[in-house]
């Protein structure tokens, strides 16, 4: 028998309500010092329908920070400030990691704190701009090469970010290994020149992401940790001739650690099946992702091809996405100006479908959003 949306699913050692994940979605409404605040914790609340909600991108440590007003999960008082949003979100049913986010070389030191440097594989540039406040769109940075043992000390910056999510609340973390960050800059030749044990051939070039995974699952146990790719993302200046072969060669590194899950987005290249080639080369569950609507959705899982499927877009002006689905309301669009302004509005704002029904005094059009506002 075909499996539903709507049906409970265990991912490694988290348990799921359903399969509707809500996907990360970097909405640039941190405090001072990366913080998530009450804001984090009634919008995180409003989504708690989801089976699994992956909290936005965190920088596991302050050189990871790239982006103006992101949280981060390296101190204490980050982990306390979590705390609040996981508790709210855990009691109302819903499983949350935390996705783990370091930029490398997408930043601007205005992002950053002053001590905190921007580092990547090698010294190159990302051809393109980033907002800062206060400054506007401004130049990437030239990132410092990492020594190799500053590439020892990056991994276990990681393992740290995934204990301290733990401390959080958080049921595991997923490793961002997408949109031109820093894994991904280890994995491709364009920015990843080195000529240490990290670079050069395709197997060195995969040993930081797998590094990485193993020391997450060392410290808080394969069973809670993820992993997200999206093979030939050119986002962020990236360029890969063989997404085909990098890709199948880091899962058929990555399967025997045996992870919660892989959540693996839609290849932007037509000839490529990234969902095929993960169920070729990943041995665990998928999440899949990008541009599913509920009858999609529901096909995807009834079909096998994931065994759960993640929304973004969807989320932000739909709170009660899964109701919405399961109900087959119409769902509201977003506001693209709000996506990354600070405060309630275009947040927490969006009201569930009858709150939304009573205001407007009429039913919500089931309107088209637009691929716009696609950001990390
Ligand atoms: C505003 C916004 C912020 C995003 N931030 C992140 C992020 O922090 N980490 C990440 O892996 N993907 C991020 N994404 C990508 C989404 O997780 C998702 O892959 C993409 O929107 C496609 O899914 P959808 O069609 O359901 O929206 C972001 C997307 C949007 C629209």
């Amino acid at each position: 028998m075909s499996a539903s949306l709507f049906e409970p699913l265990q991912l490694g050692d988290i348990a799921l309500a359903n399969r509707i994940v809500m996907a990360p979605m970097t909405r640039s409404r941190a405090g001072e010092g990366g913080l998530p605040t009450g804001l984090h914790q009634a919008y995180y609340a409003q989504r708690a329908g989801a089976g699994l909600i992956v909290a936005e991108g965190t920088y596991p440590s302050r050189h990871g920070k790239g982006y103006c007003r992101t949280p981060g999960i390296e101190n204490t008082a980050q982990i306390y400030a979590w705390r609040d949003v996981t508790g709210s979100v855990r009691s109302r049913g819903a499983a949350m990691v935390l996705q783990l986010m370091h930029v490398g070389r997408v930043a601007t030191r205005h992002n950053k704190a002053p001590d905190a440097q921007t580092v990547a594989p090698s010294a190159i540039r990302a051809r393109g701009t980033i907002y800062a406040d206060g400054q506007g769109l401004v130049e990437m940075e030239v990132p410092r090469a990492l020594a190799e043992n500053e590439v020892t000390a990056v991994i276990d910056e990681y393992r740290q970010a995934a204990v301290n999510a733990l401390a959080a609340g958080f049921d595991g973390v997923e490793l961002h290994c997408s949109s031109g960050y820093l894994p991904m800059q280890f994995l491709l030749l364009c920015t990843n020149q080195r000529t240490d044990g990290y670079g050069g051939s395709l197997r060195a070039r995969l040993r930081f992401v797998v590094e990485t995974l193993e020391a997450i699952a060392g410290a808080i146990g394969a069973g809670r940790v993820g992993l997200r790719i999206c093979p030939g993302n050119p986002y962020n200046d990236m360029h890969d001739d063989d997404p085909a072969a990098t890709y199948g060669a880091l899962l058929d590194a990555v399967t025997p650690l045996g992870l919660a899950y892989l959540h693996v987005s839609r290849s932007p290249d037509p000839a490529l099946d990234a969902f095929a080639l993960a169920r070729r080369h990943f041995g665990g569950a998928l999440i899949v992702n990008d541009g599913f609507d509920g009858a999609s959705a529901a096909r995807a899982v009834a079909s096998g091809v994931g065994e759960a499927v993640s929304f973004a877009r969807h989320f932000i002006a739909n709170p009660d996405l899964p109701q919405r689905l399961r109900h087959g309301a119409p769902l509201a669009a977003f506001d693209r100006t709000l996506l990354h302004t600070p405060g309630a509005r275009g947040y927490t704002d969006y009201p569930a479908y009858e709150a939304y029904e009573a205001a407007a005094g009429l039913a919500a059009t089931g309107q088209v959003i637009s691929q716009e506002g696609l950001q990390p």
